[in-house]
């Protein structure tokens, strides 16, 4: 039966740029919703910025801008990650919309309507020079019981004792340093201790969807337990507050001058804030999707730190508005770093855009990310030899590996076409039930089980396709008889079915690859579907190189520079007798230099220069480049036609009065023009081929 889906992923806060933790979480839901897809299934994928909040005020205030051009900057930079790594939302809206005005205010209406909206007078600290109200995060102090200084407002990080920020001993303002006053103000609160939303919240985190799957996995029910309370326990739910006052970057509170939504009421909303902006584009019927009797499911990815805003107060929010409650939430752990959580100020971050621009292959990630996960909410890790080793020897060794194996003998023996012995039906059948378990695989978020299913699956095939040796056969082929060339067509045409039948299983976590197989090698135009696992096919094009390995040294690009290396100061000191060094750089600025194996395929004096000599360059892109160097007074054109050099290969052409300049052979020379000291131009170690980069 196919079935309608509205699917999402946390909305992340609009005050920074994307980072692998962002990256996993999308990758988990795109693979999961592609293999929906795939099913049949309806999809509505959508996502959006988070932009509401104090942090996001004062980043822009501390810039110099409005929040609006704030997250217009952030909201700029999403679709090259996205993209990057083939995650494929329908739509991309922002909390900072129409929609979701309208939306948070017609809840909260709803929600006061419902008798379920209060407000009282708390007294808060409050930074006098600075206007504000102070959450925790910008209170510090001495901690009341070990007396460290500088500890924020709610805990100590040397004694880790929990406190009020009222109980610091000399409080002060991170923003301004004043000292924090005493201030009251009405906050409006969601009455969550409402008996009708503790019996709701136990019926609903309990509670199964039309599919029979759980709302909540095992750990995460068992969380809820704790702040709920089970049974005849009391619940421990306290009422939430829900209001913040002006300054703040938010949706204002209907009939409540000068309050507004504190921004984990409004930021949820976005996920129906942008499924309504994604209805009114494609013209799709918002109301119908949301209905409460719809038989749409409402599916949330989110990560382990904001369950307690997903399972309790969003259901709860969205019940007594009187709307469809979500029917699954699926909470994923942390992705680490070589074991270490993510910290720019450690050096262990990997930041995605660069993982892309020093060309790393987007779908080794996701089938390495994939690879890990499972249905858990367990924490995965990013360890770089692990990826090296699950990339190269399984992604490449094992699979990619089959096809170039296999097709080759095809395109040389039997112009492409396939053949099968007569039980053809069963191995059909054999990927069908194949195909299926992975199916089932990944819809239950078992993509490491899936993975190693599909790697065991080719382990058979490779060994099948060895224990044949067909290449035996292959080299006395030409006085093999018949039966000899069917059976090496049979190995091969197995073997390619199976080649098959695995991209089948691999195309929501590889798509890019699996539309390549399917359109260059097998001729099919339309995407996998599940289905196709089990055509054999009949014939095949000639292989193209589908997937490269991972060169090991590209990893030791991806990492951030450690904080004493990025905090060193500018070297001042000089080389002796040389030139001084340039300020550091960092290894940003080092990747956009383009380093290339050049082959200098001809060199020539240059009419009317006494300082040029002009280069005829192979690097490696099947034209050839012409590179004027001021090399003349050290070679002779003789001395360098046939050499290797280095060159900056991605530097402006350069109109000179000879002509124009592609690029820049490397030399040494002193810094100082009139030193004569000799120029020597660059020589890759022997081996290097022209057109490899130089990392
Ligand atoms: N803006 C809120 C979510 C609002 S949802 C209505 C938020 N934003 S966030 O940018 O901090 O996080 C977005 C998502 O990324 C969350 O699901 C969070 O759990 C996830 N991750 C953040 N760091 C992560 C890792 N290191 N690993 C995996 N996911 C992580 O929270
Ligand atoms: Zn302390």
């Amino acid at each position: 039966m196919s079935r309608t889906l509205f699917v999402t992923t946390a909305l992340p806060y609009a005050n920074g740029s994307f980072h692998i933790g962002h990256i996993m979480e999308y990758i988990q839901a795109d693979i999961w919703v592609r293999a929906m897809r795939m099913a049949g299934h309806t999809v509505h994928f959508v996502g959006a910025d988070d932009t509401h909040g104090a942090p996001i005020m004062l980043k822009a205030e501390a810039e110099g801008i409005t929040p609006k051009e704030l997250v217009a900057r952030i909201a700029a930079e999403r679709p090259q990650y996205l993209q990057g790594f083939h995650i494929e939302f329908d739509h991309w809206h922002s909390t900072d919309s129409a929609e979701n005005v309208e939306l948070s205010q017609d809840i909260y209406r709803k929600l006061r309507d419902a008798g379920l909206i209060n407000t009282r007078e708390i007294e808060q600290f409050y930074d006098p020079v600075k206007g504000m109200f102070l959450a925790d995060r910008y209170i510090k102090g001495e901690c009341p019981k070990c007396h460290a200084k500088d500890q924020y407002g709610d805990s100590c990080e040397v004694c880790g004792a929990v406190y009020a920020p009222t109980d610091l001993i000399e409080p002060y303002s991170t923003l301004t340093k004043a000292r924090p006053i005493l201030k009251t103000s009405e906050h409006y609160f969601f009455q969550l201790s409402d008996p009708r939303c503790v019996q709701f919240l136990q019926e609903w985190t309990t509670g199964s969807n039309a599919q029979g799957n759980k709302h909540l996995q095992a750990e995460v029910l068992a969380k809820t337990r704790e702040w709920l309370g089970s049974g005849d326990e009391k619940a421990n739910l306290g009422d939430w507050d829900i209001s913040r006052d002006a300054p703040y970057f938010g949706i204002e509170i209907p009939d409540a001058p000068g309050k507004y939504f504190y921004v984990w009421l409004d930021a949820p909303v976005g996920y129906l804030a942008s499924l309504k902006s994604y209805c009114t584009k494609v013209g799709l019927d918002y109301e119908a999707l949301i209905d409460p009797n719809s038989t749409t499911e409402q599916v949330h990815f989110i990560g382990k730190d904001i369950v307690y805003f997903h399972a309790l107060f969003w259901p709860a929010t969205l019940k007594f508005s009187g709307r469809k409650t979500p029917d699954q939430l699926n909470v994923h752990g942390f992705i680490t770093v070589s074991g270490e959580k993510m910290s720019k100020s450690r050096g262990t971050g990997i930041s995605p855009l660069r993982y892309l621009e020093i060309g790393m292959n987007a779908e080794w990630m996701r089938y390495y990310i994939a690879a890990k996960l499972n249905a858990r909410v367990e924490d995965i890790d990013f360890n770089p030899d692990d990826f090296i080793a699950r990339v190269n020897s399984d992604l490449v060794g094992k699979y990619v590996n089959i096809a170039s194996r296999a097709a080759n003998f095809i395109s040389k023996y039997f112009e492409g076409q396939l053949s099968y012995p007569h039980d053809a039906a069963t191995l059909s059948q054999h990927w069908v039930q194949a195909a299926d378990r992975i199916r089932s695989d990944l819809e239950a978020r078992e993509f490491g089980r899936a993975i190693r299913e599909i790697m065991a699956h080719a382990d058979q095939i490779n060994q099948a396709f060895d224990a044949a040796q067909p290449w035996l056969i292959a080299k006395t082929l030409a006085e093999a008889d018949a039966s000899q060339r069917l059976a090496l067509q049979h190995i091969c045409s197995a073997a390619l079915a199976g080649f098959k039948a695995l991209s089948v299983m691999l195309t929501p976590i590889l798509p890019t690859l699996a539309q390549r197989v399917a359109l260059e090698l097998f001729g099919q135009t339309k995407s996998f579907v599940w289905a196709d696992a089990g055509v054999l096919p009949q014939q095949i094009n000639p292989f193209k190189h589908l997937m490269q390995r991972v060169e090991p040294g590209m990893l030791d690009n991806l990492f951030e520079p450690s904080a004493d290396v990025a905090e060193a100061p500018a070297p001042a000191a000089l080389i002796p007798g040389g030139e001084p060094l340039a300020p550091t750089i960092s290894i940003d600025d080092f990747v956009k230099i383009d380093l290339r194996v050049a082959l200098i395929v001809n060199c020539e004096q240059v009419e009317g220069s006494t300082k040029l000599l002009r280069l005829t360059l192979d690097v490696g892109e099947g034209r050839l480049r012409n590179v004027f160097s001021g090399i003349k007074s050290a070679y002779t054109p003789e001395q360098l036609i046939g050499r290797l050099t280095v060159v900056v290969a991605n530097l402006a052409p350069r109109k000179m009065k000879f002509g124009v300049s592609e690029g820049m052979v490397l030399a040494a020379s002193h810094f100082d023009e009139k030193v004569d000291t000799g120029i020597y131009v660059l020589d890759p170690a022997s081996g290097a081929k022209p057109g490899m980069r130089i990392h």
